[in-house]
């Protein structure tokens, strides 16, 4: 297939990305809003964001660290604990407040040590979202000590997620970040036979990176994220679900900026800053299976239609210009008096060459 110069695209959304708070979100905004009409925002802060009125305030704080002249629309989420209060998440759903709401098992990751102990304490909450058709977001993976690293996963499906949807079927649920070929089985599977209440989402790091990467020439702390990138047979099943046009996979980078000296110490933390070039970075997977042609199904229409949205009409174009991804992220004037420069988060790519570049249309 001959490789166009230049892709125009609607322009897309990201339907996962840690916008974080104070001064690394004034530092990490613009990368989003630059290109994403809108964005499903996670709410692990500290403390995180459990109530219809701390989402409230910190939708207005994302909206005050906007640059001017960027149209962005952060859609919040709730964030699960064993003591949700159902009508909180109704009343802020039909004002207009929540989009989703997000579960992440009590340890699965950074920042969750208030989520959900046990699923069975929350059935009236999923009883409720069930009803007003709120969805679910499930960071997928067990916390079991026994249970591998690299299989939780796949444990969490089978011990967790297919009791779940037998007990709530019509409760429409996001699988975040995907990361291993029983998910892709899992959720194509479902699709398949004609549900329409599950979909994943896929991050540019899943798709390049293989477990190897983590430790080629050293310890990379920079490709240590949750769930940890797997072995290369899964990574090529993440790349032909996203790239295979099927609607049920969409775009959601799991941006997670994290300052420097939080990542390059002895018990970094996880996360993978990829926000600044994250359409070039899928742009590179879709052009290497010969499939630019389902980028924009994958990055601007299945994540709108399964979240019952309105398409964007705006475009983005895609021009073949070789870029070097620099280190770390370049802080205007404004953002470094907020965040000291050393602490700005290194990029995902930093030091490569990527082919293509994002021109925003308007
Ligand atoms: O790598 C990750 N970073 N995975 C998550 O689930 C959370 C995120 C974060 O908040 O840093
Ligand atoms: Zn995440």
């Amino acid at each position: 297939m001959d490789i166009p110069s230049r892709i125009v695209l609607r322009r897309p959304d990201d339907w996962h990305v840690h916008l974080r708070d104070g001064a690394m979100l004034e530092a990490v905004l613009p990368s989003t809003a630059r290109l994403f009409a809108r964005a499903i925002v996670m709410p692990n802060l500290r403390p995180p964001v459990t109530t219809t009125k701390a989402a409230v305030a910190y939708r207005e704080r994302i909206l005050a660290a906007l640059p001017p002249g960027l149209s962005f629309t952060p859609l919040m989420t709730a964030y699960l604990t064993d003591s949700t209060d159902p009508q909180d998440l109704k009343q802020g759903f039909e004002a207009g407040v929540f989009t989703a709401v997000k579960l992440y098992p009590a340890n699965a990751t950074t920042n969750s040590a208030a989520g959900v102990r046990e699923l069975d304490a929350i059935t009236p909450v999923l009883e409720t979202m069930q009803a007003i058709d709120l969805p679910l977001l499930i960071h997928g993976e067990v916390t079991d000590p026994e249970v591998d690293v690299f299989d939780r996963e796949a444990v969490f499906i089978e011990r967790h997620l297919v009791p779940l949807r037998r007990r709530f079927p019509s409760l429409r649920v996001v699988l975040e970040h995907i990361t291993t070929e029983q998910a892709v089985d899992y959720v194509r599977a479902a699709h398949q036979s004609g549900e329409q209440t599950l979909a994943a989402t896929i991050t540019p790091h899943h798709l390049h990176l293989n477990r190897n990467a983590m430790f080629e020439g050293g310890l990379r702390t920079d490709f240590y994220c949750l769930p940890v990138v797997k072995r290369e047979r899964h990574r090529r099943a993440l790349v032909a679900a996203a790239t295979g046009g099927e609607p049920c996979f969409f775009l959601g980078t799991d941006s997670a900026p994290h300052p420097r000296s939080a990542k390059e110490t002895s018990c970094g933390c996880a996360g993978i800053f990829n926000a600044a070039h994250a359409l070039e970075s899928y742009a590179a997977i879709f052009e290497q299976q010969g499939a630019l042609d389902r980028l924009e199904g994958f990055a601007s229409e299945h994540g709108p239609r399964f979240y019952r949205l309105p398409l964007n009409s705006e475009t983005v174009t895609l021009v073949r210009q070789p870029q070097v991804v620099p280190q770390s992220l370049t802080l205007s004037d404004r953002r470094a008096d907020a965040l000291d420069a050393a602490e700005a988060p290194r990029l995902f790519h930093a030091g490569e060459t990527l082919a293509w570049r994002v021109a925003v249309d308007g």
